[in-house]
């Protein structure tokens, strides 16, 4: 299991520079091909709106970069993560120079082909999702019962895959598109495996007084093998409602960029590059929910009335599990 490692109070990391080849900068993360595999750097960078912000969040790579290794752990054996190893005393010599950076925020990894479709699982209808209900009673293609409001549980979790924009949002699809940009063995794979992932987390989520409304994974290949890559269950790749401020009906404050959102709602941004820098208050909100996120994820479950009433009732799944196990003390 993931080390808990001090955060750092030094200022964000923005930019990495490191001497290797730099195989892509993403939103968040720097990769670097090293050796035939992959380090991937998590910074402190923030996106909000898809569009990277020029203020970051201190500390915000580690956190994203220890809360991925507790669930590819944790939920190892429903898809094969991509991690080789987060010990920087194990990563080739020629990195162990650059420590203090890597140390924390970053992974050494498979070097995988990504499938060119983002495997969204939603549980609640949020977001985009949401949007598409509204206008047209379906999310991908797969049609809902009619009447649900905003941030509703869905009748089961559905798979809700999207391509990939090279530029600007992501693009739903439907599963069919799915199996022609993959092929139709890879895409029910992916789907079933995004399932299954979801499935469990929000079982242990929910068993910790948090709602998985809805997360997005990626996957890439690795000789004909399906590997789970990027990032695991964080704030940026989920939405997670704290289960006391969920109210159908309404969007519930999250553990995302709730704050950092509803600071740029103020402003007259019209939310194209470049971002505005955020106030030093919204800095450090933001920080202290993906902290509070680590750990309330990393924690114990908690033993209140709710999570013990729903295993009674024979809830399917890793919740019950949970439950039983849950005589510890609350981590708040
Ligand atoms: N094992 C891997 N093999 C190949 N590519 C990987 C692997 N792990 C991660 N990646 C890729 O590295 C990049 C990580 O950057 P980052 O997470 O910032 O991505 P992004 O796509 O720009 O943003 P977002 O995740 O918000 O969509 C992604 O393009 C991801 O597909
Ligand atoms: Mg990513």
């Amino acid at each position: 299991m993931a080390t808990i490692l001090p955060l750092p109070t030094s200022p964000p990391i923005l930019d990495t520079e490191l001497p290797f080849p730099l195989w892509r900068r993403g939103k968040v993360r720097d990769v670097y091909e090293v050796d035939g595999r992959l380090l991937v750097v998590a910074t402190d960078r923030l996106s909000a709106f898809d569009v990277v912000l020029p203020t970051g969040i201190p500390g915000k790579g580690v956190i994203l970069t220890q809360l991925s290794l507790f669930w590819f752990a944790e939920l190892a054996s429903l898809a094969t993560p991509h991690v080789v190893t987060a010990d920087v005393d194990e990563y080739p010599p020629a990195l162990r120079a650059h420590r203090e950076l890597l140390e924390g925020r970053s992974m050494l990894v498979h070097k995988t082909e990504p499938l060119p479709v983002e495997c969204v699982v939603r549980g609640y209808l949020a977001g985009s999702g949401h949007k598409d209900y509204r206008a047209t009673g379906q999310v991908c293609g797969l049609p809902l019962p009619p009447g649900l409001r905003e941030a509703d549980r869905l009748p089961e979790p559905i798979f809700t895959p999207a391509t990939k924009a090279e530029a600007g949002h992501d693009e739903n699809i439907p599963f069919t598109r799915m199996v022609e940009l993959v092929g139709r063995a890879r895409a029910e794979e992916a789907r079933e495996k995004s399932l299954a992932i979801y499935a469990r987390a929000s079982a242990h989520a929910e068993a910790r007084g948090l709602i998985l409304a809805d997360t997005k994974f990626e996957f890439g290949m690795r000789d004909g093998r399906l590997l789970w890559i990027d990032e695991a269950l964080t704030p940026d790749s989920s939405r997670f409602w704290p289960r006391d401020g969920w109210t159908p009906g309404r969007n519930p404050p999250s553990f995302d960029k709730q704050y950092v959102r509803d600071y740029l709602e103020t402003l007259q941004w019209d939310k194209r590059p470049p971002g505005p820098a955020l106030p030093a208050e919204v800095v450090m909100r933001t920080r202290e929910k993906y902290e509070e996120a680590l750990a309330r994820l990393r924690g114990p479950a908690r033993d209140d009335g709710a999570t013990a009433a729903k295993a009674a009732a024979g809830d399917r799944g890793h919740g019950a599990t949970e439950a039983t196990g849950a005589s510890s003390v609350l981590s708040e």
